[in-house]
């Protein structure tokens, strides 16, 4: 399902049902934030929903993390490709929130909780604010993932251009040396 070598515990303890199914394979094919997959961004998505977890209960705050796990797990469950130009995925970032609570309404029992992660982890986008600390919680995790996958992204798009500028550097010092070494030929 993933390449992950390490999930944590509570995401197969909770979200067995949800990450063994076919359509929450599907979002593999579909990309979030520049190479990272819908599936892999929803997946680092709840891990760190469950560090914060984790983090506050330290501090006595804590939190239903079956409804975590499930709502994480589910947040961006729109499946579709949102990079397609298509009418349907116009306001992609206003409109996915409520997309992905139907289809996962659809196929899952969902607590009050669940469909609250879901609906609002585009809030402040999404103008109605969360209901429960969980949704809060995801919320959070949610903006500090894309954020670091829209990071990498850019950081990779850079890398690589700079990989073609030394390659072209490269081959054009090349060219320069073979003529010169024709011009030395002709000379002697
Ligand atoms: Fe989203
Ligand atoms: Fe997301």
């Amino acid at each position: 399902m993933s390449r992950r070598k390490y999930l944590n515990p509570k995401i197969k303890e909770y979200g067995k049902e949800i990450i063994k199914s076919d359509n929450f394979k599907k979002m593999a094919e579909f990309k979030q934030h520049g190479d990272v997959s819908v599936l892999s961004h929803s997946l680092r998505v709840v891990e760190r929903s469950l560090k914060f977890t984790e983090a506050l209960s330290k501090l006595h705050i804590h939190f239903d993390e079956e409804a975590v796990v499930r709502g994480a797990l589910l947040h961006d469950y729109f499946l579709y490709d949102w990079h397609e130009k298509s009418a349907l995925h116009n306001l992609h970032g206003f409109r996915h929130a409520e997309t992905a609570l139907k289809n996962a309404d659809r196929e899952y029992n969902l607590t009050p909780v669940e469909k609250d992660i879901i609906a609002k982890h585009m809030f402040p986008l999404n103008v109605k604010p969360p209901r429960c600390r969980e949704s809060w919680l995801v919320s959070l995790a949610d903006k500090y993932c894309s954020t670091g996958e829209t990071l990498m992204g850019r950081k990779k798009h850079e890398q690589r251009r700079e990989r073609i500028k030394e390659k072209c550097r490269r081959q054009k010092e090349k060219e320069r040396q073979r003529i010169e070494r024709i011009n030395r030929k002709i000379i002697n």
